[in-house]
């Protein structure tokens, strides 16, 4: 059971924020800061011609990141589904202090992030929760069934959910991170999941498949921490991500 005191104030922080609150509207010219009366030094602008891209995987990769939201009909594949969660969390190898060395760097190495793909549509997948057990690389079955009702009812607020066949969740397991760095650990965990949706994110890519982050649903993260049938105290859900064969059509 959590070590976390109940007072911490990234509990209470925490606790606070499981609902989104209505977003406001905001400038986008304040996106990026200017100081209009620097000396510059001008850079060149990214080169996307194909010729540029066609010199590199990486390159093509990076430049052609983007989040999807036209998932075709399609399911997900065994394959697929393996070399996306490999690629992008698993395990490169162990270090000499025992520590687990993965895709993506975390604070102080403590991993502290757990990833539950639910399977919505496959042929070759049975449906249901799965967790990624990262040192064995496999998938562990939590429990079959379909559950698109109730993904579609916490999702209701973005529709284009309806035809993903895949959704991922990160939960963040609070002790691992807090109690090495304390109250810290907490914004060290959001910082991991950074790293590791940038790694979900350029993999997908890499493999034609489209994914798009899904910051929050329309309730509470509680319903999915009970669907999965995780510890309360323990692990929480905080970050989805709606992943599959894509309809895009690249501008
Ligand atoms: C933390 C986070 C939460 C996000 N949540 C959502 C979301 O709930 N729904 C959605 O459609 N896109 C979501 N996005 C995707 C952003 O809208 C998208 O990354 C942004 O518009 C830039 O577009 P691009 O990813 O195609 O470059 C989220 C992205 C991040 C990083």
């Amino acid at each position: 059971m959590s070590k976390i005191p109940k007072c911490s104030f990234a509990m209470e922080y925490h606790e606070n924020t499981k609902v989104l609150s209505e977003p406001r509207p905001f400038d986008f010219r304040t996106q990026c800061k200017i100081y209009p009366s620097s000396k510059t030094i001008k850079f060149d602008k990214i080169d996307c011609s194909d010729e540029e891209q066609n010199k590199s995987d990486f390159i093509r990769t990076l430049l052609s990141r983007k989040s999807t939201r036209t998932f075709a009909k399609d399911s997900i594949g065994l394959q697929d589904l393996s070399k996306l969660l490999t690629l992008s969390f698993g395990l490169r190898g162990i270090n000499l202090s025992g520590m687990s060395l993965r895709t993506y760097a975390s604070a102080g190495g403590r991993y502290p992030i757990e990833v539950y793909p639910v399977i919505l549509r496959s042929d070759d997948i049975e449906l249901g929760i799965y967790h990624y057990n990262v040192i064995e690389n496999s998938l562990e079955l939590i429990k079959t069934g379909d559950y698109n009702d109730q993904i579609h009812e916490f999702y209701k607020n973005q529709p284009f959910v309806l035809n993903a066949p895949c959704i991922i969740f990160f939960s963040m397991v609070f002790e691992r991170s807090m109690e090495k760095y304390g109250e810290r650990g907490y914004r060290f965990i959001f910082l991991d999941a950074g790293h590791m949706s940038q790694n979900l994110y350029l993999t997908a890519e890499y493999l034609d498949l489209g994914v798009v982050a899904l910051g929050a649903g329309m309730n509470s993260d509680d319903e999915i921490d009970n669907l999965i049938g995780l510890v309360h105290e323990v692990e929480n859900v905080f970050y989805g991500f709606a992943v599959g064969p894509s309809h895009f059509v690249k501008d």
